[in-house]
């Protein structure tokens, strides 16, 4: 198998032979915050999430609606559409956070409730959780990934 030399996305890694991509086929930015808003009050309110203390201290520290934004144009990039994001790196973004694969489950499994809250179809759903499950070894802690391995979806500015 080889990887893509590149580390920019891909203009045509989210498309199918329609040539729409995976940001449209959400519903474009509309769609994917409303998703998105659907996430993370879901997140905020879970109780098994909110086990990890360093995820209990983020969501009591508010600050909800700059999370939406930032998950928000993380996915807008990751699925293919404009170039957005001004967040940090997904391991940079998890790096103290002691994320287990527990936690990341927990995590997964939120967003697959949200995606169907909103009605997005199956093949969609699938798509957008083989990215999701691309970062499992950034955002879990202690987890090896080679670097030649890294998601190149979506890759932070270098200054902000
Ligand atoms: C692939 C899956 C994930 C994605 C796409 C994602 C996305 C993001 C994004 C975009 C940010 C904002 C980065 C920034 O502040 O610049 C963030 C931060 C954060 N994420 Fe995730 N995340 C994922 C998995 C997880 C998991 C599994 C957990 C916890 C169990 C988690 C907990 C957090 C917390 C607590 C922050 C805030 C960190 C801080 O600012 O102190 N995330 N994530």
């Amino acid at each position: 198998m080889s990887e893509p030399e590149t580390t920019e996305i891909e203009p045509g890694a989210s498309e199918t032979d329609g040539g729409e991509s995976l940001y449209e086929r959400l519903g474009g930015a509309y769609g994917i915050a409303g998703a998105v808003d659907d996430l993370v009050d879901r997140l905020y309110e879970n109780d098994a999430a909110n086990q990890n203390p360093a995820v209990q201290e983020f969501h009591e520290e508010g600050g909800k609606a700059g999370f939406k934004y930032l998950v928000t144009a993380w996915s807008i990039e990751a699925t293919g559409g404009p170039e957005i994001y001004p967040g940090r790196d997904m391991d940079e973004a998890h790096a103290d956070l002691d994320v287990s694969e527990h936690d990341f489950d927990i995590v997964a499994t939120s967003i697959r409730q949200s995606l169907h809250q909103v009605g997005v179809p199956e093949e969609e759903e699938a798509e957008f959780m083989e990215i999701i499950e691309s970062y499992r070894d950034m955002v879990v802690a202690d987890r090896d990934y080679d670097e030649d391995e890294i998601p190149d979806f979506v890759e932070s500015p270098t200054s902000y």
